[in-house]
């Protein structure tokens, strides 16, 4: 049986191999200076200076409050305004007519040219926010602390909906618009959104997704929500128009002074400015919620010492905007440092393999942040697609979101990146709310090593520990830990702060524990390798093994599910899953069919598994939890090792019995 190793992958990574860019103007260091220098930045006076160098309405009384761990508050009684700083302070310097955002929707006409491209200044998009937060504010009455669904797929209206409740500090929390009807609802209950804002459609692959006809699914189940607004992306793409409920943007722009000003709220440091949900081990997703003052400041240091953007630089995040990566380098980290970026509606691929290349050739493109998964899609095509265009305005190359292995790296860095450009892999989560560990080109660069995250960036002290809470020895396998608070972290978990201690600083006491396997070498380089808990990340998308095994278990056909990742070459990795059928119901392909078709339904089609199998029991210990460490063993062919807590023996003969089954009836 072919040997796929899943838990050893860090075996094949080159820990030793470094890469020093000589022909690049920046400043390369050595580690071991480096660290020195690190060393003395883990304060939070240090992060004081950061916070400096924006501009506040009030400064702080306190930069740190610590008495309540691990609800840490930064930079407390100072007020200031994430729409301010990404529009006000740019319309009023030089950047007043810069480009801030350079938009190409997703179709082309027949010689492959975008059919539809904006062009907005910071001017402009400061005059959109002010109408739309006018709006807001006047119309539908939406003040500070109320809270607004955003349901939008990747066009401008997106960052200018939430820099407008941002100005009227209202919290806003977006959910990714290729989530189903019932995530949105859950997402909206939880949040108790008084509001929401979303588009008739969008184009994704050459194909209208009819993005309002999902989102009047899910108002059916959110009672809270009392009024809609929808953008009118697709012309002629009918949707029904509540009356009473739903409102034109156009609309209610039309009603609006061409020269509105809503002065923007003076909002405390510790304000929240948005929840974003994100799964987890177990439960619902949960609200994250980031604050104001802290978030801003840790995104202008990453903008800085990440991206090391400059003002003549074109930047591109090909993240949505529906994710944290989108949040924060896409809308408030670029725009507040007044870059000139660009926003792509649709697929990479589209209509061709070389879009992504195309692109970036049109515009210039000169910081490029993208995905793993992104990467390997790209590269399966071939190196042609990429040697069609002229690249050679790119400067700097970053990944996020999940493990780059090596290979995928080496393109990036050699065929993408011609040899010149650093590649980063930089690491951080929803609940950080920016980048943390990362090679920090625009401040000092360390040597490269393909697939390595690199050093903690200034301020940060992250460490890999052992099961024991001891610092594991370089090459030991064990858990990554953020050991100080920072700027970026979360506030709370919405509705349920409890969990934000049991899920983070429980299992290290009092320490940030990431849910991350990771790895530190002899230099202190950080090697994240992927989960530890049962998240898995299908193409960088997050996703609980268990939102999908209820999914599966809400099914009228369905009495139990476990639900694994298994590695993917491109994607990373994919979900599969085990399903034991009711009394009266029987295997078969339709209903197959119809359980992936549920959880596209009940989730979304990122989280539709890859493989569904029926058996007629799964392995469970004597106390009746799932052995999905078993599961993943059948699935990758490894040995199944110590199975003496397992209860029913044939339980497991079955799993693979249906795995082989599986395999020869779609060929492998
Ligand atoms: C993974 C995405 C390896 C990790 C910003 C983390 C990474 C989870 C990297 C958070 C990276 C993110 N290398 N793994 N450079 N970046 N991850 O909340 O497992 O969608 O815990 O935030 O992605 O995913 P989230």
């Amino acid at each position: 049986m072919e040997q796929r190793q899943i838990n050893t992958v860090e075996e094949t990574l080159p820990f030793g191999e470094k890469i020093i860019i000589e022909s690049w103007n920046h400043r390369n260091i050595d580690i071991e200076t480096y660290k020195s220098m690190h060393r003395g930045t883990l304060t939070p006076e240090f992060w004081e200076m950061v916070a400096n160098e924006l501009e506040w309405f009030k400064k702080w009384d306190k930069v740190l409050d610590d008495s309540n761990p691990p609800f840490y508050k930064w930079f407390v009684g100072g007020e200031l305004n994430p729409s301010y700083l990404c529009l006000d302070r740019h319309v009023k310097s030089w950047r007043k007519n810069k480009v801030a955002i350079i938009w190409e929707a997703e179709p082309v006409d027949s010689n492959g040219v975008p059919v539809e491209v904006r062009k907005l200044t910071y001017y402009d998009i400061y005059k959109s926010v002010n109408r739309m937060a006018y709006a807001l504010k006047r119309n539908f009455g939406i003040k500070r602390g109320d809270r607004v669904g955003i349901y939008m797929p990747m066009i401008p209206q997106l960052p200018i909906t939430m820099l407008a409740l941002a100005r009227i500090g209202a919290t806003f929390t977006v959910v990714f618009s290729g989530f189903s009807a019932d995530a949105l609802a859950d997402r909206l209950n939880d949040a108790e959104a008084k509001l929401l804002i979303t588009a008739n459609g969008f184009y994704r692959r050459g194909n209208v997704i009819n993005l309002k006809e999902i989102a009047d699914e899910a108002l059916e189940k959110s009672p809270t929500v009392k009024s809609v607004i929808v953008f009118r992306r697709i012309r002629d793409l009918n949707v029904r128009m509540i009356e009473g409920r739903d409102y034109w943007w156009g609309d209610i722009r039309e009603g609006t002074p061409e020269n509105a000003y809503i002065q923007p709220e003076p909002l405390p440091s510790e304000h929240p400015l948005y929840i974003l949900y994100t799964s987890g081990t177990t439960g619902k997703p949960k609200g994250i919620v980031h604050d104001t003052g802290g978030y801003m400041t840790l995104l202008h240091a990453t903008m800085k010492w990440v991206f090391d953007l400059k003002d003549d630089d074109v930047y591109w995040c090909t993240a949505d905007i529906g994710w944290v990566t989108g949040h924060s380098y896409i809308v408030f980290g670029p725009l507040m440092e007044g870059a000139t970026q660009i926003m792509y509606e649709g697929a990479p691929i589209y209509p061709n393999p070389d879009r992504w290349w195309a692109i970036a050739e049109r515009y210039g493109v000169t910081i490029l942040y993208t995905s793993p998964t992104g990467i390997r899609t790209l590269m399966k095509f071939g190196d042609q697609w990429v040697k069609r265009h002229d690249l050679s305005t790119l400067r700097l190359l970053h990944s996020v979101g999940e493990p780059i292995n090596p290979e995928a790296w080496r393109w990036f860095f050699e065929v993408v990146g011609n040899s010149k450009c650093p590649v980063g892999s930089t690491w951080w989560m929803t609940e950080t709310g920016g980048i943390l560990i990362s090679h920090t080109p625009g401040s000092y660069l360390v040597p490269l090593k393909p697939g390595t995250n690199g050093l903690p960036i200034f301020g940060i002290d992250a460490d890999v520990f052992n099961e024991n809470g001891q610092p594991a020895k370089p090459g030991e396998k064990g858990y990554l830990v953020i050991k100080n608070p920072w700027p970026g972290m979360p506030l709370t978990i919405y509705g349920d702060p409890q969990r934000l201690i049991d899920t983070y600083f429980k299992k290290f006491e009092g320490k940030f524990y990431a849910g991350d396997y990771a790895i530190k070498d002899s230099d202190g380089y950080i090697w994240v390798l992927g989960r530890a808990d049962e998240v898995i990340k299908v193409a960088g998308h997050r996703l609980g093994t268990y939102e999908i095994e209820s999914s599966l278990i809400s099914h009228k056909a369905v009495a139990e599910s476990a639900v694994i990742g298994v590695p993917d070459e491109v994607k990373g990795e994919v979900p599969v899953a085990f399903v034991v059928l009711k009394q009266g119901f029987d295997p078969s392909d339709e209903l197959r069919q119809e359980l992936h078709q549920w959880v596209r339904q009940t989730i979304g089609p990122i989280a539709d598994p890859s493989k569904i199998f029926f058996v007629s029991a799964l392995p469970k210990t004597r106390s009746g939890k799932i052995m999905r460490r078993l599961l993943r063993a059948v699935i990758s062919g490894e040995s199944l090792g110590d199975t003496t807590t397992l209860e029913d023996q044939a339980s497991i003969d079955e799993v693979k019995i249906a795995y082989e089954k599986l395999k020869t009836e779609i060929g492998g």
